[in-house]
């Protein structure tokens, strides 16, 4: 497995694109510290030296499956490589968000590219409180935070990458059933209520679950709506 490793670079996932074409599928880019880290919806990843595990993995080819499943499949390996060094559980709040009693200590970032799909992950792994910008301290933690232990960032990315490398095998062979039973049990959107932002629409109701193409099956009183991106807003 080839992995780049960069001091500092502006985000991992436009070092992987710059590269997606002449490297083979399956590099991956890590950064100690991007002076431009990327979330989803246009947001920016807070990424200071040392203080998280930010990294980009190249999956070149015709996608087999929804890029959803992507989505989902990432968060659980992702999940599943955390656990190994936690005992305590790692919950999944659709599409893709990490988090640890309630907090977000990790996001997930899909990007297509012409040559197929960069995956970005960005987990917070020693921050402080003081550390996270005001705005998310809310909701926002780390993995130090939430168990006091300082893993080391080597650590916790050999655990990761070996199970996302399994996943995607599977996803490969068996599509939503190689998710389907391990975001069930991770997941705290489902039968919460949830305020979803679609463009300027915002939408009430209450999660069902995932179809098996990844997206989200939201009861409202106009029905039910399938939901393939967006943000949920709130829930309890
Ligand atoms: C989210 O909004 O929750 C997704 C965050 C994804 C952040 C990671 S850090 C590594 C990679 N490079 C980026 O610029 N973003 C992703």
């Amino acid at each position: 497995k080839k992995i780049l490793f960069f001091k500092e670079i502006p985000s991992t996932q436009d070092e992987i694109k710059k590269r997606a074409s002449s490297e083979k599928s399956g590099l991956v880019v890590l950064a100690d510290r991007q002076t431009q880290g990327r979330g989803r919806l246009a947001r920016a990843w807070f990424s200071p030296r040392g203080a998280g595990l930010y990294f980009s993995i190249l999956l070149k080819g015709p996608l087999a499956q929804p890029i959803t499943l992507y989505s989902l499949a990432t968060a659980v390996g992702v999940a599943r490589g955390l656990e190994q060094l936690l005992d305590i559980p790692v919950k999944l709040k659709w599409p893709n968000d990490i988090l640890i009693k309630q907090k977000k200590i990790g996001g997930i970032l899909l990007e297509k590219v012409p040559e197929g799909l960069v995956i970005g992950v960005g987990l917070n792994v020693t921050f402080k409180k003081e550390n996270l910008p005001p705005d998310i301290r809310e909701k926002a933690s780390s993995i130090f935070l939430e168990t006091g232990i300082i893993f080391s960032r080597p650590q916790i990315l050999r655990a990761v990458l070996v199970e996302l490398e399994k996943i995607y095998e599977k996803l490969l062979e068996e599509g939503f059933n190689a998710v389907e039973d391990a975001w069930q049990k991770r997941d705290v959107t489902k039968g919460s209520k949830v305020v979803l932002k679609r463009g300027e629409e915002i939408l009430k109701g209450q999660a069902i679950g995932p179809t098996p193409k990844g997206e989200l099956l939201i009861e409202t009183n106009k029905g039910v709506i399938t939901v393939s991106s967006g943000e949920i807003l709130m829930w309890e």
